[in-house]
């Protein structure tokens, strides 16, 4: 891990922030390199929809306005970081356990800038165990489920999302096809949101200062 590459690529993606935007936010130490650099713009642009509390926090600290995704409609950028990325842009998220509001977002947004440093580029998904967020009482139902499709599911005991939910981490699986897993654990009552971004993937992907 670089913390350089990733202070490289959070200062490189200032490139895609159009005058006037609102733009989307994810969370994580990447991301917090961008934050930095967007309170440079704080006066071009209108304001940021945020990923999670830990975000909102910086932008607020830096004076960027902080928006909610339903007043403001679609997007034009989403910028945030990734666990891992393939070679299709395809990404694991929620190391930072913010992985439900990233999705709405990235969902949300015409174009998804992710800013890694070369430690996350993978050929195959899943060295970096998947986080799926579950409601609490769901637990051990949606770990069963993992256990039955070969994973082998450790709760983040401790750890509360932002939306009150919990996490666990499926660790052992080589995620051959992430859209058909994505989708299948989505069927699993009790799952919030898969880490897995396959069905929407990047548009852009900023190795460090490069483009992938
Ligand atoms: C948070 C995320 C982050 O984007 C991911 O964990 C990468 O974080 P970092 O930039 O600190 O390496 O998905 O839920």
């Amino acid at each position: 891990m670089s913390a350089n590459e990733k202070r490289q690529a959070g200062e490189a993606a200032i490139r895609y922030v159009e005058n006037g935007a609102i733009v989307g936010v994810g969370t994580g130490s990447t991301v917090a390199f961008f934050i930095d650099a967007l309170a440079d713009l704080k006066d071009r642009i209108e304001g940021a929809v945020s990923s999670s509390e830990q975000s909102t926090a910086q932008l607020k600290r830096l004076g960027i306005p902080v928006l909610d995704l339903n007043a403001t409609g679609p997007l034009n950028l989403y910028v945030d970081g990734a666990d891992e990325c393939d070679t299709h842009k395809r990404l694991i998220k929620g190391g930072g356990a913010a992985l439900t509001r990233e999705k709405i977002i990235a969902e949300a947004s015409a174009k998804f800038v992710c800013i890694i440093d070369s430690s996350k580029q993978v050929q195959l998904l899943g060295k970096f165990p998947l986080p799926i967020e579950v409601i609490p009482m769901a637990r051990s139902l949606v770990g069963r489920e993992i256990v039955k499709r070969g994973g082998n599911p450790v709760w983040r005991d401790g750890v509360v999302t932002d939306n009150g939910n919990w996490v666990i981490d499926v660790h052992g699986w080589q995620i051959a096809d992430p859209m058909a897993l994505e989708k299948d654990l989505n069927q699993i009552p009790g799952v919030v949101a898969v880490g897995l971004f396959a069905r929407r993937p990047a548009d852009v992907v900023l190795v460090g200062d490069r483009v992938m």
